[in-house]
């Protein structure tokens, strides 16, 4: 079976647009994208989710402003996209204006359509060099970095961040000042900072905060379908799907039947996998992924050992093959 007849293609409507400030105003409603996931948001797995949907947008994972800064050049290969990808966001992180500036020139020469800081980012390292959702308590410091990319950049400049420290009482005006400091889009993550992410998302806050600010709001936090997200829409312009998608970039449209079916996309993904990151640590990172395309499938433990071992594509094609045999099985008697 071949890639093209197994996967459903959502034709994109948007034929793809140049950057430009008004560029999240200008694309069509509602928005819909994949958030950005370190470990996962990588150049290998936004190409197998933009098969699948070709109209969402992604973002990469989060990357060091200083670091890019510095020039690093392992960071610039963790940013490199395929142009297949675009409209794609580089998401950044620190809390240096200097930094951020000369990161935002390397992600602008890159070809990035717009350029996302990340002000949400809960783990403890990110939060005690104040970067990340810190920045929440130190509004100042956050327009500041808004606005200095924002009147720098030609590219849109765009905020992730939570709904809060430990409850929502500053997001309208957090959502107001970056709006007047420039930002050209807002997405927020409709946990605090002191909610786990198993813990369910609130959007009512970011209704409210959306109903102050003119500019796009997407939402994110919990979203298991496009359904689920049309019907946590309310008055914001789109939402973001994070660890729904682990195993399952079909939630952007709709999923194939078989197990069998799926195949062509999961061997893609490996396929993108070793061409982006070297057949050693290709591989290595795919067994992740291959566990979470199972997860779901009853009759896949016993396949999980020889999934944690495949060492090339051609095992990893053995291996979704045999359980593919088992997985006609159940599929039958279901
Ligand atoms: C493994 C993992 C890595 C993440 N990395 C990032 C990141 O690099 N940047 C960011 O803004 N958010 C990051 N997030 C948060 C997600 O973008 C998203 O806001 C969160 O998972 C909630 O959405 P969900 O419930 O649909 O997963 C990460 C989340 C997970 C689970």
């Amino acid at each position: 079976m071949t890639l093209q007849k197994s996967v459903s293609c959502v034709e994109s409507s948007v034929a793809w647009q140049m950057a430009t400030k008004s560029f999240w105003a200008n694309l069509p409603k509602p928005i819909i994208g994949l958030a950005p996931m370190e470990g996962y948001s990588d150049t290998a797995f936004r190409q197998v989710c933009k098969h699948v949907n070709p109209a969402i947008v992604t973002y990469t994972e989060f990357t060091s402003a200083d670091g890019l800064s510095h020039g690093a050049k392992r960071l610039k290969e963790k940013l490199a996209f395929a142009s297949s990808e675009q409209p794609i966001v580089a998401q950044i992180f620190g809390k240096h204006v200097e930094t951020f500036i000369r990161a935002a020139d390397v992600c602008q020469e890159m070809g990035f359509s717009g350029i996302d800081i990340n002000m949400g980012c809960p783990a403890k390292k990110v939060v005690k060099s104040e970067h990340g959702v810190a920045l929440r308590r130190n509004l100042d410091l956050a327009f500041q970095l808004i606005e200095t990319l924002a009147r720098h950049c030609t590219v849109p400049i765009s905020v992730k961040t939570r709904l809060g420290w430990s409850d929502s009482s500053d997001l309208v005006q957090f959502g107001i000042g970056a709006q007047q400091a420039g930002a050209d889009m807002i997405c927020i993550h409709a946990r605090t900072y002191k909610e786990p992410y198993n813990v369910p998302a609130h959007f009512d806050p970011v209704y409210e905060m959306k109903k102050q600010v003119s500019i796009p709001v997407l939402g994110n936090g919990g979203i298991t379908s496009v359904d689920d997200g049309l019907s946590k829409l309310g008055n914001l312009d789109g939402f973001l799907i994070g660890q729904a998608s682990f195993g399952n970039p079909w939630v952007f449209s709709s999923s194939p039947h078989t197990f069998e079916e799926k195949i062509p996309l999961i061997i893609q993904h490996a396929e993108w996998m070793v061409e982006s990151k070297g057949p050693k640590f290709g591989i290595l990172e795919m067994r992740k992924h291959l566990l979470q395309y199972v997860k779901a499938f009853p009759g896949a433990k016993q396949f999980r050992s020889a999934l944690c071992h495949v060492s090339n594509i051609d095992d990893i094609r053995i291996s979704l093959d045999q359980i593919a045999h088992h997985a006609a099985h159940y599929e039958k008697l279901s």
